[in-house]
């Protein structure tokens, strides 16, 4: 669906950071890649270049962000490098950025703020047709009609980011890009937000890409990650593999430093997803 190709990210005019240096990776149909690394590895940059969103400043200094989608309606095939993705926001992509609490405008009730958000043909039939598939959609993240008319401040903020998730799913894009959607939250919530994401992934066959820096969630939920460290991709494979046998250094550190309970690791004790 997505291939990124030999990929360098800068910002900035002159001289550059390189957040992300030379890094390939493909995004397939119908699965959950995982994005880890520590903070400054350049994971939310990628997200940004992948997105197509250059608003912070970012460019893409070599390499191509190479997306392929289907139209829904003509089932025709459209392909676009990312600096041209801003027409398929929603439709095929849509993306929760890290810190996302304050993406939601505190002046603004939420339905009006799902609303806005929609492509045109999604606001035909009426606003009280629209409304009540909202509130349906809405009803399996756990969210009652009556918060679509509460203002963000109103909503806990585990409630808000619940909001965002099922904003970013209520078109069902084919790709959603999720940065840290959920690392501000206690662990319960969190579980029950990834849990949601994971059922939305299954039941709509799209992609996830989720960037976080918990190894856990990784474990549980990715089919496939991707370790960052540095701006470079130091590995990539099936999750499952990665554990079992990680093959880099910071892999191997990132893996033995998770906290070990009965002996066993963290991860294979929780059993939190299952
Ligand atoms: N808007 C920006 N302008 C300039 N430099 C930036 C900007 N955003 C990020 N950077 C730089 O790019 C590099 C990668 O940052 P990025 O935010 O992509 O890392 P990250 O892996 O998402 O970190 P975290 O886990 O803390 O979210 C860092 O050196 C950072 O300082
Ligand atoms: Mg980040």
């Amino acid at each position: 669906m997505i291939t990124v190709d030999n990929v360098t990210v800068g910002y900035g005019t002159a001289g550059f950071i390189k957040a992300v240096d030379q890094v390939s990776l493909t995004i397939n149909d119908n699965e959950i890649l995982g994005i880890a690394g520590e903070s400054g590895s350049g994971k939310s940059t990628l997200m940004r270049a992948v997105y197509g969103d250059f608003s912070t400043g970012l460019r893409i200094l070599s390499g191509t962000v190479t997306g392929r989608f289907v139209d829904a309606t003509s089932g025709q095939v459209i392909e676009a490098q990312s600096k041209n993705f801003a027409p398929l926001w929603w439709d095929q992509l849509s993306y929760i950025p890290q810190g996302s609490m304050s993406v939601l405008n505190p002046l603004m009730k939420i339905e009006q703020q799902v609303v806005d958000g929609l492509p045109a043909r999604e606001r035909k039939g009426g606003s009280h047709a629209l409304r009540q598939r909202i509130a349906g959609f809405f009803s399996g993240f756990g969210l009652e009609e009556t918060v679509l008319d509460a203002y963000p401040h109103q909503l806990s903020g585990g409630m808000r980011q619940r909001v965002l998730v099922a904003i970013a799913a209520f078109v069902n894009p084919r790709l959603i890009l999720a940065d840290e959607p959920t690392t501000a939250l206690d662990v319960v919530v969190q579980k029950k937000i990834l849990l949601m994401m994971v059922e939305i992934q299954r039941r709509q066959r799209n992609s996830l890409v989720l960037v976080s820096h918990d190894l856990g969630v990784h474990y549980q939920i990715t089919d496939r990650l991707v370790i960052m460290y540095r701006g470079q991709i130091v590995e990539q494979g099936p999750t499952a593999e990665i554990f079992a046998n990680p093959q880099h250094d910071y892999t191997k550190n990132l893996i033995a430093s998770l906290p070990r309970l009965h002996g066993k690791r963290a991860v294979e004790s929780m059993g939190v997803l299952a």
